[in-house]
């Protein structure tokens, strides 16, 4: 290591870089820098090329232009300039020769490069390259530069993305993974949460196009207008009206009004079967609560209007007859959570029974029953998150799973917590409606009812300690022993073992597989369910743990995405491809 003082630092003794060579220095806490002879001219320079790292000392110097060796990017070996437009620049350093000893000013360790990372951010968003988007982050992270800084990009990025994309589009699905990578990687640190954030930054990458900017209408238009309005564009499928209604609406400082009313348009009965509608509202509401209307409404606005905008198409008989009789029982459904209701009986296993019965009069009649008696909308909910995850946690895996279905029954369950927050309980009660349709819609998956109050039963876990446990599950999930996974969690949890632990462990593998864009959103319901449910005695809460563990060896690959993270955070340290691969 060489020796430092305030403003220069001592580099090398000049004997030790003949011309026409070029050497490698550490200085402070382990970052290469480059030194060059060219023709009696000593130059310095950031050693880690800033395309992907690879030692520059190992690249050619011609006509005072230093080319990498690795995918040919070239500098101006004296200001640093990269001659392709979007790279990164390298860095120099002045250096001074004195008395045969090199001495370079290595400059402030501050980091002052957020402006341009930013950008790179954007260019790897808008090219899919995920190691662009990785190395950004990575790099702006290790800078100190606040994570809704880079949020802020992503989400920039995903609104006018969305914006200006087609209907097939996955724009639900897009904002979905972002909000949940966001909530997910916040309980991990280091390389894990850099991981979770470049999967979920990955994930909505794309291009996107210049776009007409909307303005809202002119003149002052009444709050009555706007919401008969948006009602109306809503039921007749056209969503870039209600997009400038919704503009509008905030232009004229309705913003508290917006929300409840997107939820209320989502909730109608001819909505019933489109789950995407109430899941992505409430990714939607997320980012409001959690950026504001200045940095979410482009996003809001835009996607909000295509979901309850969207063409319906004739239902199918079953759907017909369902949006029928939900219509027929919206009108006298009570809201539940009234005081005077609160000491209600609830009979779960009999709502269950109906619900999972396969016959839709019966499942719409109890739940009709069941608000009317004014049960708790936050027991319902937690009624069908828990028979979603016990469905998760036995469905049959040999032939097809389902599990896209079961997890949309999860998530949509859970995602009434949002609708609540941001609806009220009427959007609510229309929204177990929507769940309630779910279920019966994926009768095909064939699991047999069960009571949700029956004890899980099993035997406790054959290992000497929680660490042998942990060890044992995460070696099930990664040797794909789906038979055995789920059994080995339920004893675990039977043995008294964490389970906030387990989890943590369990979401750790499942972030760092090829898999981790598809299990985010559902991995995020169950981090949050597990908190809002593990420390009640509810006989099948272990069931949210049990599911998500089967379905996530189920569906496991076994191919690691984290090369270009791991590597990400080795550039980030300053660390060039060859030190990387030395460790
Ligand atoms: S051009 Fe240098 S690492 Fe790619």
């Amino acid at each position: 290591m060489v020796e430092q003082t305030l403003q220069w630092t001592h580099a090398a003794a000049i004997v030790d870089v003949p011309p026409g060579s070029a050497t490698a220095i550490k200085v402070g806490e382990g970052r290469s820098i480059a030194l060059f002879n060219v023709d009696g001219r000593i130059f310095a320079t950031d050693n880690q090329c800033p395309h992907m790292g690879y030692p520059l000392t190992r690249g050619a110097i011609r006509n005072g232009i230093l080319t990498c060796d690795w995918h040919g990017r070239s500098f101006d070996l004296e200001g640093g300039g990269c001659f392709k437009y979007e790279c990164d620049n390298l860095q120099t350093f002045p250096v001074d020769v004195r008395q045969g000893e090199i001495w370079i000013q290595a400059g402030a360790t501050q980091y002052q490069r957020r402006e341009e990372h930013l950008r790179l951010l954007w260019e790897g968003l808008l090219s899919k390259d995920r190691w662009t988007i990785s190395k950004a982050i990575a790099l702006m992270l290790k800078g100190g530069v606040p994570e809704e800084d880079i949020v802020e990009m992503i989400l920039r990025h995903l609104g006018r993305r969305i914006a200006s994309a087609n209907e097939e589009t996955d724009s639900g699905g897009d904002v979905s993974r972002l909000i949940s990578g966001l909530k997910v990687g916040r309980r991990y640190r280091d390389a894990d949460r850099l991981m979770t954030l470049a999967t979920a930054a990955s994930s909505v990458a794309g291009g996107s196009a210049e776009r007409l900017e909307v303005v809202p209408l002119p003149g002052h238009v009444a709050w009555e207008s706007i919401e008969g309005w948006t009602r109306m564009f809503s039921r007749d499928g056209q969503s870039g009206r209600i997009e400038r209604c919704l503009f509008t609406a905030r232009h004229l400082k309705y913003e508290n009004r917006i929300l409840p009313l997107l939820y209320e348009c989502a909730v109608a009965p001819h909505f019933l079967g489109i789950a995407d509608n109430l899941l992505s509202l409430g990714h939607l509401a997320e980012f409001v609560d959690t950026f504001g209307w200045d940095r979410s409404s482009e996003l809001v606005f835009n996607l909000g209007a295509k979901l309850i905008g969207r063409q319906r198409g004739e239902p199918e008989r079953f759907r017909r007859d369902a949006v029928d009789l939900m219509t027929s029982m919206i009108s006298s459904a009570g809201t539940g959570s009234t005081p005077h209701s609160r000491s209600s009986t609830y009979d779960e296993d009999a709502f269950v029974e109906a619900l999972t019965g396969i016959n839709i009069e019966k499942s719409f009649a109890a739940l009709n029953d069941v608000l009317k008696a004014g049960i708790e909308l936050d027991r319902l909910i937690t009624t069908l998150v828990l028979v979603a995850a016990d469905r998760m946690a036995r469905t049959p895996v040999n032939v097809d799973a389902g599990w896209g279905a079961l997890t949309t029954e999860l998530n949509l369950a859970a995602s009434l917590r949002t609708a609540k927050r941001h609806g009220g309980d009427v959007v609510v009660a229309k929204g177990l409606f929507h769940a309630a349709w779910r279920l019966f819609a994926d009768r095909w998956i064939n699991i047999p009812p069960r009571s949700l109050s029956a004890e899980l039963g099993g035997a406790r876990l054959d290992v000497p300690s929680e660490d042998a446990g942990v060890a044992l599950i995460l070696n099930s999930i990664a040797s794909l022993k789906v038979q055995d996974v789920g059994r080995q969690v339920l004893e675990y949890l039977n043995s008294g073992y964490s389970g906030d632990r387990l989890l943590g462990e369990m979401g750790r593998a499942m972030v760092w597989d090829d898999t981790n864009t598809r299990i985010l959103p559902t991995l995020r319901t169950v981090f949050e369910e597990w908190e809002q449910l593990g420390n009640t005695n509810h006989p099948s809460r272990y069931q949210l743990l049990v599911g998500i563990a089967r379905y996530a060896t189920d569906i496991r690959t076994n191919k690691d995405s984290g090369s270009a993270t791991n590597t990400a955070m080795r550039f980030a340290e300053g660390k060039t491809t060859v030190d990387v691969f030395a460790e």
